[in-house]
């Protein structure tokens, strides 16, 4: 075999110009015009054509090329040429290849599929371009968030995803046996880093949560991320401060590391170049009051806020909007209420431009013992199980606030993608645990 055995990648490609390399990949796509074939080749890494000239190459090498079908694996070997007609700048004039394997004929055409049959073949789906990008862009948020942390001063605690209790009320827990007990999938670590943050002050979660949610919406999974920020000795105020400079610094991130990829998903980006600090803040009360001018006139104050209302309030504003002090009654056991009027919480929903609704919610946590005793009486929360996290309230209690990122929504929302079962390898749904 000729050439050189070293791999090299397509993201490296630009400093081999003029040189042979090898490349691992996949044939995406092929075209042939007689006398030459070009080879769309994918590597992971990147994208690149390679240009087959029949009367350059062995005779072998040119057959060998003609049976690739989509998806066929192979090594191939070529001198790099800059091409400025070239999407990635570069080309490949082949001078080799070996076959690993010719690929069956593959599901995913060129044609337009519907979403049921994508899903279907989401381990396969995965691969186009525009997944991948999605995938790349995910990836640089999970970095950017930890990054946003890390730098100040917050320590990764990792709570548990079996409980023996719920965080955000019993109507959507997943059950599951314990050996003997009963147990559930943890639809938030809050409760445990609210523990944590008493040792460490400023600390944070990252996992999967889990929510047997029967909503099927463009805005629910089953399984979804969640970054959680838990901070000693932070009120609601300074809270909504760290989320908002959290949120900008991904967005600025995204927007200075992801330009391919925004530009494969057509994103507009100068939608995001506003999303800077601070946001606006508006209260439960005067989003009831917009409601109420916008064409919503019938929606009473102690109602929840739906998918349709967040759009139209988030439709006033170009950043995302905190909306603060939701009635006592329709929001967590756990929250403060505000001294000054306790029908009312210490707490913020964050709502996305452009109608993706709520990425975060969060609150300063009651840290009265007497009150979040009488609380667990409200909600029939059994004793026994919160026993502990009633301890935190006995043992040095101090004010402390928090809130949950929802990894999957701020995808959508960054991405511009029209549902979140895009935004994650392997979507969890309702009606869909496959692949
Ligand atoms: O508002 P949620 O339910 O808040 C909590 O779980 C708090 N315990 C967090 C905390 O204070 N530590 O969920 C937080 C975020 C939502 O704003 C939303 O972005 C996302 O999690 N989320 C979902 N994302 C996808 N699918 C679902 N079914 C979701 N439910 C919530
Ligand atoms: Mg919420």
């Amino acid at each position: 075999m000729e050439g050189t055995q070293v791999l090299t990648t397509i993201k490296e490609i630009a400093s081999h110009v003029g040189k042979e390399v090898k490349l691992g990949g996949w044939l995406y796509n092929k075209r042939s015009s007689g006398k030459i074939q070009f080879l769309q080749l994918r590597d992971g890494t990147g994208f690149i054509q390679g240009v087959l000239v029949k009367s350059q190459v062995a005779p072998e090498v040119w057959d060998a090329a003609k049976q690739l079908t989509q998806e066929s694996s192979l090594y191939i070997w070529g001198t790099v040429r800059e091409d400025e007609r070239a999407p990635g700048g570069f080309e490949l004039d082949v001078t080799n290849l070996e076959v690993i394997q010719v690929a069956e004929e593959y599901p995913i055409a060129k044609k337009e599929h519907g979403v049921d049959f994508l899903l279907d073949h989401r381990h396969l789906w995965i691969r186009s371009p525009r997944q991948r990008a999605i995938l790349t862009i995910r990836a640089e948020i999970i970095k950017a968030l930890q990054q946003y942390l890390n730098d100040e001063g917050f320590t990764l605690v990792d709570p548990p995803v079996l409980t023996p209790s719920s965080c955000e009320g019993t109507t959507n827990l997943f059950h599951t046996k314990y050996f003997d007990e009963d147990a559930y999938l943890t639809q938030s670590g809050q409760l445990y880093m609210e523990a944590a943050a008493m040792t460490l002050r400023k600390v944070y979660s990252f996992g999967p949560t889990f929510r047997a949610e029967k909503s099927k919406t463009r805005r629910h999974l089953i399984e979804f991320w969640m970054i959680e920020p838990e901070m000693a000795f932070v009120e609601h105020e300074e809270s909504l401060k760290i989320q908002e400079n959290m949120v900008a610094h991904v967005v600025r991130h995204v927007l200075d590391n992801c330009e391919a990829e925004l530009k494969t998903l057509g994103r507009d980006i100068s939608r995001l170049e506003k999303v800077t600090a601070p946001f606006p803040r508006i209260t439960y009360d005067e989003a009831v009051e917009l409601l109420h001018k916008e064409g919503f006139s019938d929606f009473e104050w102690g109602e929840d806020f739906g998918a349709p209302h967040e759009t139209k309030i988030a439709e006033s504003f170009e950043k995302p909007v905190f909306i603060t002090h939701y009635p006592t009654e329709i929001k967590a056991f756990y929250m403060k209420p505000d001294p000054n009027r306790p029908e009312v919480v210490l707490c913020a929903d964050l709502i996305a431009p452009e109608g993706y609704g709520e990425i975060i919610g969060g609150s300063q946590r009651i840290d009265d013992p007497e009150l979040m005793r009488q609380r667990y009486e409200e909600h029939n929360l059994p004793k026994e199980a919160y026993q502990w996290y009633m301890d935190l309230r006995k043992y040095g209690s101090v004010p402390h606030s928090g809130f949950g990122l929802g990894l999957e929504r701020t995808v959508a929302w960054i991405c511009g993608l029209d549902h979140v079962r895009e935004t994650i390898p392997f979507p969890r749904m309702l009606n869909r645990l496959y692949p």
